[in-house]
């Protein structure tokens, strides 16, 4: 993984790739999935991400005030969707499935080895948006990415060589789409 410059963190998440949300405190760390997360803001960048209230993700983040989003690959389908189908509150998720995870570099949050990026964000406490709309803010203090698929602040045009890293976009129900063909679009004249 590089390090990737906070102006272009927006764009790791500017896609709509289902997410892995990172979170720890007190000696418990997790993950689980979310399909509902986007930038918004450039600089300082800033990102949301629905936590629902039923989760034990969310108690977490409101603990520590912190928590992580990471870009899974194709290649950790059946992993995002397992992390999005049972809960830390009852298992350990690293520890049944095996998990290999890096501590972030600014927050120590779990970063999913494998990912093709990762955000490590301070919550901006919003309260009403919180409670009403389970949205959490979150600026974001590191970013970073494999530099097969992203570099110099860009995607790369998902080929063969980076398949494993092709980002996985939520359908419903298991189902993900894979985004392996990149267009450029011109200006009409
Ligand atoms: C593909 C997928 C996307 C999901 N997206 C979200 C989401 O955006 N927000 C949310 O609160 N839960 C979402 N979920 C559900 C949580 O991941 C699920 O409730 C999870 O078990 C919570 O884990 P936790 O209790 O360990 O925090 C999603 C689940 C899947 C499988």
């Amino acid at each position: 993984m590089q390090a990737v410059a906070l102006a272009h963190a927006s764009r790791l998440i500017n896609h709509g790739p289902t997410v892995l949300v990172g979170s720890a405190h007190g000696g418990r760390r997790n993950l689980m999935a979310a399909a509902w997360s986007m930038p918004v803001e450039f600089m300082p960048p800033r990102v949301v991400v629905v936590i629902d209230k039923s989760t034990f993700t969310r108690g977490l983040v409101t603990a520590s005030g912190h928590f992580s989003l990471s870009v899974p690959g194709r290649a950790l389908a059946d992993v995002v969707y397992t992390l999005g189908s049972e809960s830390g509150a009852d298992v350990d998720k690293f520890e049944r499935l095996g998990l290999e995870v890096e501590a972030g570099p600014a927050l120590g949050l779990p970063l999913l080895r494998g990912c093709a990026a990762h955000l490590e964000c301070r919550l901006i406490e919003e309260p009403h948006a919180q409670a009403a709309y389970d949205c959490f803010f979150g600026e974001v203090v590191s970013a970073q990415a494999d530099e097969r698929i992203f570099t110099g602040g860009r995607w790369l045009p998902p080929t063969a060589a980076n398949a494993d890293l092709h980002t996985l976009h939520h359908l419903g129900a298991g189902l993900f789409g894979v985004a392996s063909e990149a267009v450029q679009a011109r200006q009409l004249p």
